[in-house]
């Protein structure tokens, strides 16, 4: 590929996947099919505990996060996994049969899962919207908002007097004096092109 971050142009939203035991930030997800009850497919990839767990409870909520959010559920949600860290520890949430839904979204969809496509780095969930509530109408937050805003919404905190190189997409931090060229984001996947190093 000439330039890597045309891929970062495709625009998507930013969404929060939660089931039973855990869930993450996804903005791979796209609607497949029409009707009542339409298909969706998320992308998770393998190495996220959610896609042992969505793998394993057959059904998720996928929650649709407003441009105005601060960046607190993205943070928690999106930079730390939940074989670290138990996330329902912060936030409020609802809960919908079984599953927590996080307080402050737009609305939900209650998924169950119908089919899994083995894709490379990821699983394509294909999951059927089997109900939905809608909280307001706020305007959905974008993944070219998120890109766009990201150094306010998800400022990283990186240990003083250590040169840290910080992912772009998903705030991991890696401490050394050069990042290896060939270095590959232990926690999205993206390569070193994507690290900044942080001032
Ligand atoms: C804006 C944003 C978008 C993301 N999109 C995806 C995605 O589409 N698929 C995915 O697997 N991970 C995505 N991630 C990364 C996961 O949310 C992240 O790796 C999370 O820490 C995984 O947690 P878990 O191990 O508890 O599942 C995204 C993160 C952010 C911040």
């Amino acid at each position: 590929m000439k330039n890597k971050k045309i891929k970062y142009k495709i625009s998507h939203g930013v969404y929060v996947v939660t089931t039973k035991d855990g869930g993450c930030v996804v903005d791979a997800v796209s609607q497949v099919s029409g009707g009542e009850e339409p298909l969706i497919s998320i992308a998770i990839n393998k190495g996220n505990y959610t896609n042992e767990l969505v793998s394993k409870n057959k059904k998720l909520i996928l929650s649709i996060v407003p441009e105005s959010n601060d960046g607190n559920l993205i943070k928690n949600f999106g930079h730390q996994s939940m074989r670290d860290v138990n996330k329902f520890e912060t936030g409020e949430y609802s809960e919908v049969n079984g599953i927590k839904v996080p307080e402050n979204v737009i609305g939900y969809l209650e998924c169950v899962l119908v089919d899994t496509i083995d894709a490379e780095t990821h699983t394509l969930f294909i999951v059927r919207a089997i109900d939905g509530d809608m909280y307001n109408d706020e305007k959905p937050m974008t993944y070219a908002y998120y890109q766009d805003h990201k150094d306010e919404l998800i400022k990283v905190e990186t240990e003083l007097g250590k040169k840290a190189y910080v992912c772009t997409i998903c705030g991991y931090v890696y401490y050394g004096e050069e990042l290896p060229k060939d270095f590959v984001c232990p926690r999205c996947g993206v390569d070193a092109s994507l690290f900044k190093l942080q001032s």
